[in-house]
């Protein structure tokens, strides 16, 4: 009997533990990830976990480091200091969330390269090396940003800014910061800020081109925080469209 005891403990235990790690790191991924993350790991703000390769956690040891010390300087902070064991349970969790497809994208990234190429995107963002640099490079896009997200970026652009945590990784919150500036002479330029210390500021207009102004010969200078520089898209492009565009930009940087 006793013997019959220990073999049942032994195969059920381990299925048991298994369970527990995952609700657990479900709970502790609820309350710290997901607002990044989103709540089934779909992403935001945060890169999509429903994918079958993280580039930045390829095994369980790499997936440890980047929840336990974070990624600072690329927008994901260092949380707080967990136990080994909630670490575990973290990694279980995660590890889960990979295994979950992806939110299926509707629209044809084909399509969408077309839209993009037709739509003027490229004057003011990179893709593989070409394109204008006002706003941020989009190669690898759709390995960090949720389909949800980048829809709303496109169509939403002032709602999709950030919201209290760097809006991109490895930049400063006020990256993209559009400014107005009018000097004492009447010019005005509108565009994004590129620097600024305390006697002179830097700022690129749609055109890229590059403004550097004393501020004592400014009139105005008015800084836009919470605006987008983003050209409001709604009205252009829609329907099938919009899904393509999303469906394209999803696909950067993805890997299969
Ligand atoms: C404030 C937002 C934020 C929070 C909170 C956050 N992350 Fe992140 N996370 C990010 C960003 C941004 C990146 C992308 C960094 C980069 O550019 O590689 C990232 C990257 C990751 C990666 C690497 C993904 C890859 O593609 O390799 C994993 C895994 C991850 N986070 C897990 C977690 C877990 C687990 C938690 C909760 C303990 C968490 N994150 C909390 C923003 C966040
Ligand atoms: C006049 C310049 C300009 C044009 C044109 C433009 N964008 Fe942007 N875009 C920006 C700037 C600046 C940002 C940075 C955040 C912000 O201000 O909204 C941005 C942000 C984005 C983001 C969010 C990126 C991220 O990682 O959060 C996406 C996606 C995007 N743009 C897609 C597009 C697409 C698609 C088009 C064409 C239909 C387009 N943009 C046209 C300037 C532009």
């Amino acid at each position: 009997m006793r013997h019959v005891l220990v073999l049942i403990s032994l195969a059920v235990f381990p299925l048991a533990a298994q369970n527990g790690d995952l609700e657990k790191g479900r709970q502790l991924f609820l309350g710290m990830c997901s607002r990044c993350h989103g709540a089934e790991g779909g992403g935001g703000e945060g890169p999509n976990l429903n994918r079958p390769v993280l580039s930045r956690a390829p095994d369980d040891q790499a997936l440890t480091a980047v929840i336990r010390d974070g990624i600072p300087d690329r927008g994901m902070p260092r949380i707080r200091r967990f136990t080994d064991t909630e670490l575990h349970a973290m990694v279980v969790y995660v590890r889960s969330l990979s295994r979950t497809a992806g939110a299926v994208v509707a629209g044809s990234p084909e399509k969408g390269k077309a839209v993009y190429q037709r739509s003027g995107c490229s004057s003011c963002h990179i893709i593989d090396g070409e394109g204008g640099n006002l706003g941020p490079e989009l190669s690898g896009v759709g390995a960090h940003r949720a389909a949800d997200y980048l829809r709303q970026a496109i169509v939403e652009p002032a709602a999709a800014l950030p919201r209290g945590v760097m809006p991109f990784p490895g930049r400063g919150l006020n990256e993209f910061l559009p400014v107005r500036v009018v000097t004492r002479g009447g010019q005005e330029v509108t565009g994004i800020r590129v620097n600024e210390d305390s006697f002179t500021i830097q700022v690129k207009d749609a055109n890229n081109q590059l403004h550097s102004f004393r501020k004592t010969d400014l009139q105005t200078l008015e800084k836009e925080t919470g605006k987008s520089l983003m050209p409001d898209l709604r009205t252009t492009i829609s329907g099938t469209d919009l899904d393509d565009l999303v469906a394209y930009l999803s696909s950067l940087g993805v890997v299969k």
